[in-house]
C-alpha cells in the first residue's frame, strides 16, 4: 500500500483528500502546515507528499526545497490555487514532480499520483540494480592503507586519466580496476578487458586491434579488437608487464596517436578508450632488464596505484573474514557460520602470501571443514599454521 503525506492549511482539504485517498487503498498522514510536515518527515517516509502552495507562515514554495532536502527521491505534487498557475510553474522548477489545481479533480489526483509513483518505483529499481552490481566488485576494509586506495579512486574514476595498477598476486588489481570503471562517467559503456598474459603473442595484436578478412588464414571475417570495441568505455590491460615488446610497441602507438590500424587492414580508426593497465611485476627491473618499454610505462602511468598485499593490512582481516563468510555461505546455500575473536587473532598470524584469493580460499575451507562457530582450534588444524 503506498503512502501520502498531505499538507494544507484547510482542514477540509486535509479531511477530504485523505478520505478519497484511503477509498483508494492509500495509507495517508496529514501536516496543518509546512513546520509540522518537516517533523513528520524527519523520521517516516512516504512514497509521495501532497503539498498545498499558500499557506500562511511557510508557504509551499519555502518548504519544497526542505522537503527535498530531507527525501530527494519522493515525488512532491503541489496543489495550487486558482490563478495560482505562475508559483506552480516556479513549483516545478525548484523540483516538484507535478502541481494540481484547486479545486482538486478527482482523476487528475489519482493518475498525477500513479504517475509520481511509477517514478519512485524505477528509481527504487535502479538504485538496487546499481547496488547489486557495485556489490560484486565491493572492496572490503577500512585499514589506512586500503583507504588510501579508495580515496584514490574515488578522486581518479571521474576522470580520463589513465591508470596503472600494481601489486602482488590476488591483491585486488581487477576489483580496483572495475571500481574506476563504475564510478567513473564511462560506466554504462563496456568495461573491456584484456589478460596479456593469456593471449599467444602471434594473436594478441589482432585481439588488441582487430583484423580484416583474410589477412591471416584464419582471419574468416572480419573483427573488431578490444580498443575499438572499448572505444566509449574502459580498456583494462591486465597482466601487462607479460605483453611482448613487439605488442608493447603497438600499444605505444595506439595511446599516442588515438588510432589503430586493424590487422590486414589499410585505414586508421580513431579510437579513445579511457585504459587501465595492472601488473604484479616490478617494471622498474622489467624496464631496466629491457622487458618493458620505458616510453610506454610512462604513458600508462600518469596515476600509479599500488594495491597494498594483505599482509600490510592484516587490520582488515575481521572485516574481511565476516564478508566471505556472508558471501561463501549464501553460495553453498549453508546457514552463515560464525568466527570467534581467537579464531580472528589466529587468522591475523597467518603469511598470506596468495593475499585476499588465498584468504577467501582459506574461508572457503573453513566453512566446509570447521565447526558452526569457527575456532581457533579450526584455525589450527587447516590452514598452513598446523605445518
Ligand atoms: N579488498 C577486497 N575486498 C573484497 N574482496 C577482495 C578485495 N581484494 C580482493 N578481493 C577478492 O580477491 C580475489 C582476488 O582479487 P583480484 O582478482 O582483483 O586480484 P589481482 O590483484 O588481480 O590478482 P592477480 O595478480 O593474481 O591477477 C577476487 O575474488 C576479489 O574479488
Ligand atoms: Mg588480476
Amino acid at each position: 500500500m503506498a503512502s501520502v503525506l498531505i499538507i494544507d492549511d484547510e482542514q477540509s482539504i486535509r479531511r477530504s483528500l485523505s478520505e478519497i485517498l484511503s477509498y483508494e487503498k492509500y495509507t495517508t498522514a496529514t501536516a496543518e502546515n509546512a513546520v509540522v510536515a518537516l517533523k513528520i518527515l524527519e523520521d517516516k517516509d512516504f512514497d509521495a507528499v501532497l503539498c498545498d502552495i499558500k499557506m500562511p507562515e511557510m508557504d509551499g514554495i519555502e518548504a519544497l526545497p526542505k522537503i527535498l532536502e530531507k527525501k530527494p527521491d519522493t515525488p512532491v505534487i503541489m496543489l495550487s490555487g486558482h490563478g495560482n498557475i505562475d508559483t506552480a510553474v516556479e513549483a516545478i522548477k525548484l523540483g516538484a514532480f507535478d502541481f494540481i489545481e484547486k479545486p482538486v479533480d478527482l482523476n487528475r489526483l489519482l493518475i498525477t499520483l500513479k504517475n509520481a509513483l511509477d517514478k519512485t518505483n524505477l528509481i527504487t529499481e535502479a538504485k538496487v540494480l546499481k547496488k547489486k552490481v557495485s556489490k560484486k566488485y565491493q572492496i572490503i576494509g577500512e585499514s589506512a592503507p586500503l583507504k588510501k586506495i579508495k580515496d584514490m579512486i574515488d578522486k581518479v574514476a571521474p576522470t580520463e586519466a589513465r591508470v596503472l595498477i600494481t601489486g602482488a598476486n590476488g591483491s585486488g588489481k581487477e576489483l580496483v580496476a572495475h571500481q574506476i570503471h563504475e564510478k567513473s562517467t564511462r560506466n554504462k559503456a563496456p568495461f573491456v578487458e584484456v589478460n596479456c598474459a593469456a593471449i599467444p603473442s602471434e594473436l594478441i595484436e589482432s585481439e588488441l586491434f582487430g583484423h580484416e578478412k583474410g589477412s591471416f588464414t584464419s582471419a574468416h571475417k572480419q573483427r573488431k579488437g578490444k580498443f575499438e570495441l572499448a572505444s566509449e568505455g574502459t580498456l583494462f590491460l591486465d597482466e601487462i608487464g607479460d605483453m611482448s615488446l613487439s605488442a608493447q610497441a603497438k600499444v605505444l602507438r595506439a595511446l599516442q596517436e588515438n588510432k589503430i590500424t586493424r590487422v590486414g587492414g589499410d585505414k586508421d580508426i580513431k579510437v579513445h578508450p579511457r585504459v587501465i593497465a595492472a601488473t604484479n611485476k616490478n617494471i622498474e627491473e622489467e624496464i631496466k632488464a629491457k622487458r618493458f618499454r620505458e616510453d610506454l610505462y610512462h604513458r600508462l602511468s600518469v596515476i600509479l596505484i599500488q594495491v597494498p598485499s594483505l599482509n600490510e593490512r592484516k587490520d582488515d582481516i575481521p572485516l574481511l573474514a565476516k564478508h566471505f563468510i556472508e558471501q561463501v555461505c549464501l553460495e553453498m546455500g549453508v546457514p552463515e557460520k560464525k568466527i570467534d575473536d581467537s579464531a580472528l587473532k589466529e587468522l591475523q598470524k597467518i603469511d598470506w602470501t596468495g593475499n585476499i584469493r588465498e584468504f577467501r580460499n582459506v574461508i572457503e575451507r573453513l566453512i566446509i571443514l570447521g565447526q558452526q562457530t569457527i575456532t581457533k582450534e579450526d584455525i589450527l588444524a587447516f590452514t598452513k599454521h598446523s605445518k
